[in-house]
């Protein structure tokens, strides 16, 4: 982007009557470090912390005064956050580029709850499909469903991208600990042939189950994985009707399922007011909770419940999602922090990330207002991360030392799920040194103290001052799971309603999916079609043509 996004002057955001006092608190805090807030005020690390559901959020390390939570909270409550909240809880269309109500909180209310869209309640629905997907599931996980040549199933490949992917993959590896271990559980995504070789090699098909998970059943990498596994599967069953034996389908859209040859009876359904990236408590979920099973994925669907119950319902002065929404956005405009490290200290977290990435930056990675106008702010900054502590063998020294704000979510958890020595002891001391080495840094006369040469003193001096969330929970289990995303969920609807977004559509992606479909029989065809592209695409077109004939 060359310049400023938008036309420039006031609107949205800071057009509310609450901006005045934030752009005031932001100049008093500006020139102050943390070592000074710090000091200014022993009691900081103890109040500056929320509590809820077991998890507990320590902001004492942000570049904030007493003030700018209480300041933030009016930007909130005057961008109409509460009641953006209640509308996108009683199932009013709040995507509304796209006309569709947004209830993922539906997919995890409990049993009897009724939640109505167009006089329809659908809290039955949801537990309808969880019923069929918790007996299938048990009847994978027991060894009952068999295999077209009556062998029980002991793999299961889900098939699918982005939300249909992403979320699955991540809690099978957050879950791992609780999953079967006797069943091998792998994901296919990429439309790089790779992908599929490498996932199914050395399987037997007679053993494997594919779970081909698309919202639209239409996405291209998805069919095209699917269409390979399909033939895959019938080269060694050698019969059609192994199909239904040995694919299940997970979907809105019956017609494609049928069309693709997968018995209805076979697709586990959910509905257009759940957006992909939102998806992993749907039937989206079924490879998790057949990794699981049943009851820990109900535990895990009671996790997110209970989140979405605080964030609806505690005031935004202790509420975790609302607070983490609002200290994104402050440094955003502030601080010009142009992205978010997220450093789970737990393996099993390592793919949560890559699921924040799709979570976080396809929703709020927009840079028009509800309206159409265009933002005169910054909107979704970068998520990413690793897990701690690799970390920070690799990146932190830029976290540190270098010349961009980088706000961090430490991660960690009071009980590891894998007691060993003092290996648990030694993670979590690194959580507390990082948190505390990125506030105060060393200075210079610190420096001097130790006996360093006076010309490493600059390379040795940290300035410190750099903001981190540290989040604790008591142990990674599928409730807290839950209790995680359903946090970083409202966090990126809190942001995304004070910058005046749709949090819900994705229409950056739809652009270049247009254009591969026009490129691939460009790329086909036998004879070089007449190209009409710019000369880059055409340059490029010719000589991927060439390079591949060659061979
Ligand atoms: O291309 C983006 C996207 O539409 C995501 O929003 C979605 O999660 C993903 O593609 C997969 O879509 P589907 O589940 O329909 O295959």
């Amino acid at each position: 982007m060359d310049g400023p996004v938008g036309p420039a002057g006031e609107s949205g955001m800071r057009s509310l009557a609450s901006w005045p006092d934030l752009v005031d608190n932001r100049a008093g805090v500006s020139g102050r470090h943390l070592r000074e807030l710090f000091a200014g005020d022993p009691g900081r690390g103890e109040q500056m912390v929320a509590e809820a559901e077991g998890l507990r959020l320590d902001y004492s390390k942000n570049r904030i005064d007493s003030e700018t939570v209480p300041r933030l909270v009016a930007l909130a409550e005057d961008a109409g956050l509460r009641e953006r909240t209640e509308a996108m809880f009683s199932g009013e269309r709040i995507n509304v580029t796209e006309g569709r109500a947004v209830l993922h909180t539906a997919l995890r209310a409990p049993r009897g709850t009724v939640i109505e869209v167009a006089g329809h309640d659908v809290v039955a629905d949801v537990h309808e499909v969880l019923d069929r997907m918790a007996s299938f599931s048990d009847r994978i996980r027991s060894g009952d469903w068999k295999g077209h040549t009556g062998k029980p199933i002991r793999n299961v490949i889900n098939i699918g991208i982005g939300g249909s992917d992403l979320g699955p993959v991540m809690a099978y590896r957050a879950l791992r600990h609780y999953s079967d271990r006797d069943l091998t559980v792998r994901f296919v995504s990429n439309v790089d042939a790779t992908d599929f070789v490498e996932k199914t090699h050395d399987l037997d098909p007679e053993e494997t189950l594919f779970v081909i998970a698309s919202k639209t059943f239409t996405t291209l990498e998805t069919m095209t994985n699917a269409r390979s596994a399909r033939e895959w599967s019938l080269a060694a069953l050698g019969d059609h009707a192994a199909v239904a034996k040995h694919f299940v389908a997970v979907s809105t859209n019956a017609e494609e399922v049928a069309g693709f040859g997968i018995d209805t009876d076979n697709m586990f359904g959910f509905w257009d007011w759940v957006g992909g990236r939102y998806s992993m408590d749907s039937a989206i979920g079924l490879t998790t909770m057949i990794a699981i099973g049943p009851e820990r994925f109900a535990e895990m669907l009671s996790g997110f419940h209970a989140i979405d119950e605080h964030f609806r319902t505690a005031p935004y002065e202790r509420n975790l999602p609302a607070l983490m929404g609002l200290l994104t956005l402050w440094y955003a405009e502030f601080f010009g922090a142009e992205t978010v490290a997220v450093l789970p200290y737990e393996q099993y977290l390592e793919r949560f990330p890559a699921y924040l990435q799709q979570l976080t930056m396809e929703s709020n990675g927009k840079h028009v207002r509800l309206d159409g106008t265009a933002v005169d702010y910054a909107t979704g900054p970068i998520f990413w991360g690793e897990p701690g502590t690799n970390g920070q063998h690799s990146f932190y020294q830029l976290i540190h030392q270098g010349t961009h704000l980088i706000p961090c979510d430490l991660i960690f958890f009071a009980r590891g799920l894998n007691p060993l020595g003092d290996h648990h002891d030694l993670l979590v001391a690194n959580v507390f040194a990082q948190a505390e080495a990125l506030a105060f840094g060393k200075t210079a006369d610190e420096v001097r103290a130790e006996g360093v040469e006076e010309h490493l003193v600059p390379h040795k001096t940290f300035e410190g001052n750099r903001p981190t969330n540290v989040l604790m929970a008591e142990r990674l289990d599928p409730a807290t799971l839950g209790k995680l995303v359903a946090l970083y969920e409202h966090s990126v609807f809190t942001q995304g309603t004070i910058w005046g977004i749709d949090s819900f559509d994705q229409w950056g992606v739809e652009l270049g999916k247009t254009l591969a479909k026009r490129i691939v029989p460009e790329l086909q065809a036998r004879e070089e079609p007449e190209l009409e592209h710019d000369s880059s695409t055409n340059a490029l077109i010719r000589a991927y043509r060439a390079g591949r004939d060659r061979g």
